[in-house]
């Protein structure tokens, strides 16, 4: 493979000129730009969000912009590769900090991209998708996929607070993003799928012929059943990670399709050091101290913390007492291509 490849100045002004009349480009100038040797180059860099630093600006938020006029009170977590304003904190997933004051609602939805809410703080608020109520407890996992109507309410007497993850970019770069608006759905006068039909893992609604389970069968996780779930696993794991992949009850496979969440305890003391990752990360803090470090650069985090690594990130992760985290990535989006890799160090 060749080391130096030809530049655009080493060509004759002439044909360079009649190219761009002809509306071509050499390749061979910018192949290196876009198929470098080895191994990516991102632009993405780690970024880390210190709750205690965002939850005033999110609340200062609420004071200036009423809802109407901000329709998803929301400040985004840009990328500091790309700089403030950028919709992405990693090339497939964008997060924000979202904001419901007490008696809020947000109108009535429908998106070509997948969300998903990790519950932040707050009581009383709740997501209605496809007519189903979900209550939002701190931790839980709710998911407004792709396609589906969703809009939020909030009953409750304190500010509610979400982290929203979006695979929008993918969207964004497909040219593909777009909502649509509608009138408040009836709710159907029941619990969520999480409280009736997959109260238990490994038992589903029973088959009936030409019966088929909805899509997206559950849409809420429930923190307290994670988390019970991560404690007996640690109690009986040895050493390394304690970590569960949240996936769709009926068929086994992640929650959506092209973004995948994982809940992780680290006990205290701790310290892990996964393998390189084709994948991009964005790792929620929902309880615990600890510090990562992600490419050399540290990040001491605490609870409701969000910090990020890029694609193939060498990341540390050391916990200073137990803690449990959300780590939203891109690897089914990334199997999907072909492509998910893992390296070990
Ligand atoms: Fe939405």
């Amino acid at each position: 493979m060749s080391t130096s490849l030809g530049t655009l100045e080493e060509l004759p002004e002439e044909y360079r000129a009649a190219m761009a009349d002809a509306g071509v480009a050499p390749l061979w100038p910018m192949m290196r730009n876009v198929l470098p040797h080895g191994a990516p180059k991102p632009v993405t860099a780690t970024g880390h969000w210190s709750y205690p630093a965002l939850r005033p600006l999110l609340l200062r938020a609420g004071e200036l912009t009423p809802v109407e006029k901000a329709e998803r009170r929301v400040l985004v977590l840009s990328d500091p590769g790309r700089g403030a304003g950028a919709m992405m904190a990693t090339p497939s997933i964008y997060v924000g900090m979202q904001l419901l004051l007490p008696g809020e609602t947000a109108p009535a939805h429908v998106h070509t991209p997948s969300a998903v809410r990790i519950i932040v703080e707050g009581q009383g608020g709740y997501t209605v998708v496809d007519g189903e109520k979900l209550p939002m407890e701190e931790g839980d996992l709710v998911l407004t996929p792709g396609g589906e109507w969703h809009d939020h309410g909030h009953e409750g007497t304190e500010p509610v607070v979400w982290l929203d993850a979006l695979d929008l970019p993918l969207f964004v770069y497909l040219e593909g993003s777009y909502a649509k608006e509608g009138p408040l759905q009836a709710q159907r006068n029941r619990p969520d799928a999480s409280q009736v039909e997959y109260r238990a893992a490994g038992l589903a609604p029973a088959r009936r012929l030409g019966g088929a389970p909805r899509r997206y069968p559950m849409m809420r996780y429930p923190w307290a059943r994670t988390e019970a779930a991560l404690r007996e696993m640690a109690r009986w794991a040895g050493d390394g990670p304690v970590e569960m992949d949240f996936v769709n009850p009926e068929t086994g496979e992640d929650v959506l399709p092209t973004m995948g969440f994982t809940a992780m305890m680290l006990r205290p003391g701790e310290a892990v050091r996964p393998p390189i990752s084709s994948t991009s990360a964005v790792f929620h803090v929902v309880r615990g101290r600890g510090r990562s470090i992600v490419n050399g650069t540290p990040h001491e985090w605490g609870p409701k913390d969000v910090f990020t690594a890029p694609c193939f990130a060498e990341t540390d992760h050391l916990a200073g007492e137990e803690c449990f985290l959300v780590r939203i990535h891109d690897r089914p989006f990334q199997e999907k291509l072909g492509y998910h890799e893992e390296r070990a160090r």
